[in-house]
């Protein structure tokens, strides 16, 4: 087995402003919550404490809704959709411009490897920024025939800390673009992005109030989803938060998408390219360390080549670098949290104990921070915890199959249909599958590829409505 040989540390030098403490960014301004109450966000790689961020009340919120209501009715709705999309423009030139500071800022608050907040994060945050200002003035062109591009009001935005930049830039770059005014919420353990967002916002000039940031919990997104004077909610997050929501909304005028887990299947057939095929099942599941919604978390292997797989990604396991994320060479980085790292390793024990058979790579854990090393299941059954819940790890759960029909049905059969993907050389086997499977993305021959014009959203469990491309725009627009 190839071994991995060393390389000397290589850690990102760039140091980004973190300020002690932050306030709330409402109304166009920093100000100090009316709860008083701060909290810590920690460096899930160290467990060192970056900075204390304002708690956000009901009362808060009240405030940061309002502002946002002023905002929509004074300027934005108004204002010429090309001058809107020049601030759109603005903000994304801007993340171009701080790419580097927004990437560390990502990996310390959050806990990725720096190569992938660098090369994907923002690079793809400020993609969707550009995307959408390129909008702001063709929406009848994408209107349904004699329809009038009508914006919703003020959007209430709930984020996770999985994607924090990307989430925000995927709603709050459509809001805007469609003249919505905006009140966004991040997650507890990754606020610094989005406060970032914030302060590139303001420099940007937007008229006060068209986007707040309110930093806090759960109770502070319950506050956001049950406030009379919000509009449209899209929340991004756990299928159980998603299913509350939903259900609190339900009878109101409110507007709701949801975007929530998955367990996605990741096909290969015997006659797949086996070497792309095993990067991309790389790629699928440890990618983010496995905190991605749409990872390839349960890999289906056609009977004859699993065997051979299982030889192969043993070895791609051992040459997976984890470590300090901050460090250019790293491939898995830090868990987010430890309530996360805990509940990874309670499924991967359910695994365990319900007689599947565990790999992972070989490699000593650092010290301190939230570590999981990259793992595998072979001899899962469908009936495990560790075929059918979401792990949000890096452990891959591999079953295998027969016939084609087989695949699909095995693929199907779960609550969730958010993505999945396809390893096969015959290009019709690849469209048959893709046609069959209820998932909202099929990837083929390919795995995690994202466009800002491409729309991204689930079936089933996993949600509705669309994020990305001309779709996107309906999920802001009164229709
Ligand atoms: P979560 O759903 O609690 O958190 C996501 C966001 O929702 C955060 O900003 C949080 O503050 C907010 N939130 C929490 N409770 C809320 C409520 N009642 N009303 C409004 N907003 C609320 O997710 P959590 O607990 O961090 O992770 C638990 C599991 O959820 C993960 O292990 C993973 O399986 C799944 N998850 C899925 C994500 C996805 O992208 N689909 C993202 C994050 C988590
Ligand atoms: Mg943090």
């Amino acid at each position: 087995m190839s071994s991995i040989f060393e390389y000397a540390p290589a850690p990102e030098t760039t140091k980004p402003a973190i300020r002690e403490q932050y306030g709330l960014f409402i109304n166009g301004a920093w100000v100090a919550p009316q709860s008083g109450k701060y909290f810590d966000t920690v460096n899930p790689a160290t467990e060192e404490t970056l900075a204390r961020v304002a708690y956000a009340s009901p009362e808060d919120v009240d405030r940061a809704v309002r502002a946002a209501r002023k905002a929509y009715d004074k300027y934005w709705r108004k204002m010429r959709p090309a001058d809107r999309a020049k601030y759109i423009y603005r903000i994304a030139r801007a993340i171009t411009e701080r790419s580097r500071e927004l990437a560390v800022l990502e990996t310390l608050d959050g806990g990725k490897p720096i190569k992938e907040s660098r090369d994907f994060d923002v690079p793809t945050a400020a993609a969707h920024f550009f995307y959408y200002a390129g909008w702001a003035d063709k929406l009848e062109w994408a209107m349904r025939a004699g329809r009038e591009p009508e914006p919703l009001g003020v959007a209430g935005q709930i984020v996770p800390w999985n994607f924090p930049l990307l989430m925000a830039a995927w709603k709050v770059a459509p809001a805007l673009a469609c003249g919505n005014t905006v009140v966004l919420k991040p997650a507890e353990t990754t606020p610094l992005t989005a406060l970032a967002l914030a302060q590139i916002i303001q420099e940007a000039d937007l008229p006060p109030g068209v986007v707040n940031v309110v930093t806090g919990d759960g109770a502070t997104g319950a506050a956001l989803v049950s406030h009379d004077d919000v509009d449209k909610i899209a929340f991004t997050g756990s299928t159980e938060v998603g299913k509350a929501i939903q259900r609190s909304l339900a009878g109101t005028r409110k507007r709701l998408t949801l975007e929530l887990g998955g367990k996605a299947a990741h096909i290969v057939f015997a006659d797949a390219p086996m070497e792309q095929a095993i990067e991309g099942v790389v790629n699928g599941i440890y990618f983010n360390q496995g905190h991605v919604c749409c990872a390839g978390s349960r890999l289906l292997v056609q009977e004859s080549v699993h065997d051979e797989l299982v030889v192969r990604l043993t070895e791609r396991l051992q040459t997976l670098r984890l470590g300090n994320p901050i460090d250019k060479n790293t491939d898995i980085g830090a868990i987010n949290s430890r309530a996360q790292l805990d509940k990874i390793t309670e499924l991967v024990q359910s695994g365990i104990d319900q007689g599947a058979v565990l790999v992972q790579q070989s490699c000593t854990l650092p010290d301190r921070g939230y570590y999981f090393p990259a793992s595998f299941f072979t001899n899962v059954q469908m009936s495990h915890r560790i075929a059918r819940e979401e792990i949000f790890g890096p452990v891959l759960s591999i079953l295998t199959f027969r016939t084609p029909d087989e695949a699909l049905e095995k693929a199907n059969n779960t609550p969730y249909g958010l993505s999945a993907g396809v390893w096969t050389d015959k290009g019709s086997k690849n469209m048959y599958i893709a046609q069959h499977l209820r998932a909202g993305v099929v990837w083929c021959n390919t795995f995690n590829q994202f466009d800002p014009s491409s729309p991204f959203g689930g079936y089933k469990e996993s949600g509705f409505g669309r994020e990305g491309g001309v779709h996107g725009l309906y999920e802001y627009l009164a229709h």
